[in-house]
């Protein structure tokens, strides 16, 4: 054990002695490449005439996969983007990944051309985290998965229809008591959020809702949060690149097996109690929904089956999709709205006159503009999930006239899109009323990507946005601590989700 441990600990040390090396070495070459010649920078390709996909300069072996190992991911490859333009290439050995920055060009490929970038590129990583490639959002694209994601998608679309409303009124109402509780004394609300997002999706899901103490909650959340941040790890993603790195030992990968077979022991607990209680879960939601499918044999689940391990995945997928993803969009509009407070007082009168005492309800949306503002400029500075999900092309194709070879993965740079300069003014800005005076097209905005792998809870959690906004938004107002604490920091901490780092507010009843 110990020999192994010495060995482990030598092998890390040797590889970041390397990648050390490796990241001088890379340095050097981009400043030589930025400043060749007379201390000018080297132009841009005007256009993509030539066939060779733009991008920094490659070490042998390790290609790009420094690019990658930054703390702000999004930002980085943002910044890369500035430098050679909305689409540029990373390598990674024999492997290339494409990153997109512009909404056009992100349209292009996974709207225009979805059946030619709707698969998902295959990982032994990923494959641990999705019992083996059976989740929709890791799946590859494949008859049964397009079975599954239809099945679930309209599952999730009757339960929107039927019951989603009002399960995200008694939360938000739930979460105004909450908030009612803290008596005005400095708060993070980042657990609250999540809270509330989790029991829209557990209500949906397996009709349940739970408390913040429950022990049972936080054993989920805990081990759903550190999957999807051990997952984001270098430590985790190097097993991907070099496969020989699996036979040393690794903490990070031996901590990520235990958190999934504490989440697969969780939902199966779960699922079980859902199939006994077939009475009690009458007309719950997605998932039931789900199940009931799953037993009537349509024409095309007559060859194809949805097994046991599908349901089990879904679980999962609406679970980290849904959970996360809306709790830290709550917590950057709050960020957002302390640094400018007159935002949120717009949107009080505008909730005043419009809805005089009552609460908001999704159709008001179009008599709520300055609302509707908010939210779009939220989702435009921080979209939640800043690099969607990698997509693979499953044939070769093309993208704004370079060739794209089968099994290229595609990345959307949805955060680099949104700080485009060339398509929004002040893009770094928090500024909701790019919305209003028609300055700012809302077809730039992609935070929930689009094509086959669009968001699959996009109407859920447009839903959610506006709703629990609105209700925090006419009770309460959001107050920064004042002199002891700074205000919240904008850039956030990315792994998977594009999370604010924790802060304090003061939640002051609105008389
Ligand atoms: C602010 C809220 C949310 C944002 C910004 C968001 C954004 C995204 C993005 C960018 C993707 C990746 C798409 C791609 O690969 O190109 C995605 C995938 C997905 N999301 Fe969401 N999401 C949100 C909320 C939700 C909710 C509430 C649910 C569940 C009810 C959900 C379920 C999923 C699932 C299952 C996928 C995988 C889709 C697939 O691979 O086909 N998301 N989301």
């Amino acid at each position: 054990m110990q020999v192994w441990l010495v060995s482990g600990v030598v092998a890390v040390l040797f590889f970041a002695l390397w990648l050390l090396v490796a990241h001088l070495y890379n340095r050097r070459s981009c400043l030589k490449n930025d400043y060749e010649g007379h201390g000018q920078k080297v132009s841009l390709p005007a256009a993509p005439l030539s066939l060779a996909i733009p991008g920094p300069p490659s070490l042998p072996l390790l290609g790009n996969m420094l690019e990658l190992m930054q703390e702000h991911l999004p930002n980085h490859l943002t910044a890369l983007a500035r430098r050679y333009g909305n689409i540029y290439r990373l390598k990674f050995g024999n492997s290339t990944m494409v990153v997109l920055s512009g909404s056009d060009i992100i349209r292009e490929a996974l709207v225009k051309k979805w059946s030619d970038f709707a698969g998902r590129p295959h990982s032994f990583t990923g494959d641990v985290v999705s019992g083996g490639g059976f989740s929709i959002s890791l799946g590859d694209y494949s008859d049964e998965w397009k079975l599954h994601r239809r099945v679930v998608h309209s599952a999730l679309q009757r339960s929107t229809a039927e019951s989603l409303h009002s399960v995200i009124q008694q939360q938000a109402l739930k979460l105004r008591q909450v908030l009612l509780e803290y008596k005005e004394t400095p708060v993070d609300l980042s657990e609250d959020f999540t809270v509330a997002a989790s029991n829209v999706i557990t209500t949906l899901a397996f009709g349940k809702q739970y408390e913040k103490t429950s022990a049972e909650l936080q054993r989920l959340h805990g081990c759903l949060n550190e999957i999807v941040a051990l997952w984001g790890s270098p430590w985790i993603s190097a097993l991907d690149t070099f496969p020989l790195l699996r036979k040393l030992p690794n903490p990070p990968f031996s901590r990520l097996l235990k958190e999934v077979s504490r989440r697969d022991d969780i939902i199966k607990t779960h699922l079980d109690g859902l199939k006994l209680g077939h009475d009690a879960i009458k007309e719950v939601g997605a998932l039931t929904d789900f199940l009931r499918c799953q037993n009537r044999p349509e024409e095309d689940t007559q060859t194809l089956k949805l097994t046991d391990t599908h349901v089990h995945m879904t679980t999962v997928d609406l679970l980290i999709g849904g959970t996360e993803t809306t709790a830290a969009w709550l917590n950057w509009t709050v960020a957002f709205l302390l640094h400018r407070p007159e935002i949120q007082h717009r949107v009080y009168e505008e909730l005043c006159s419009v809805l005089e005492a009552r609460y908001p309800e999704y159709k008001d949306k179009h008599r709520l503009p300055v609302l509707c503002a908010l939210v779009s400029e939220v989702l435009r500075l921080r979209p939640v999930a800043p690099l969607a999900v990698p997509h693979r092309a499953i044939k070769n194709s093309s993208i704004a006239g370079y060739f794209i070879p089968k099994d290229t993965v595609i990345i959307p740079n949805l955060f680099g899109a949104h700080h485009d300069p060339t398509v929004w003014k002040e893009p770094y800005s928090f500024k909701p009323e790019r919305f209003l005076d028609g300055g700012a097209s809302l077809r730039a905005l992609v935070p929930f990507s689009g094509g086959a792998r669009l968001c699959l809870g996009e109407s859920v959690a447009k839903m959610e946005l506006f709703l629990f906004t609105a209700y925090l938004l006419r009770d309460f107002e959001f107050i920064h601590p004042g002199a002891n604490e700074c205000l919240p920091d904008l850039t956030g901490v990315a792994t998977v989700v594009l999370k604010a780092k924790p802060f304090k507010v003061i939640i002051r009843p609105r008389a």
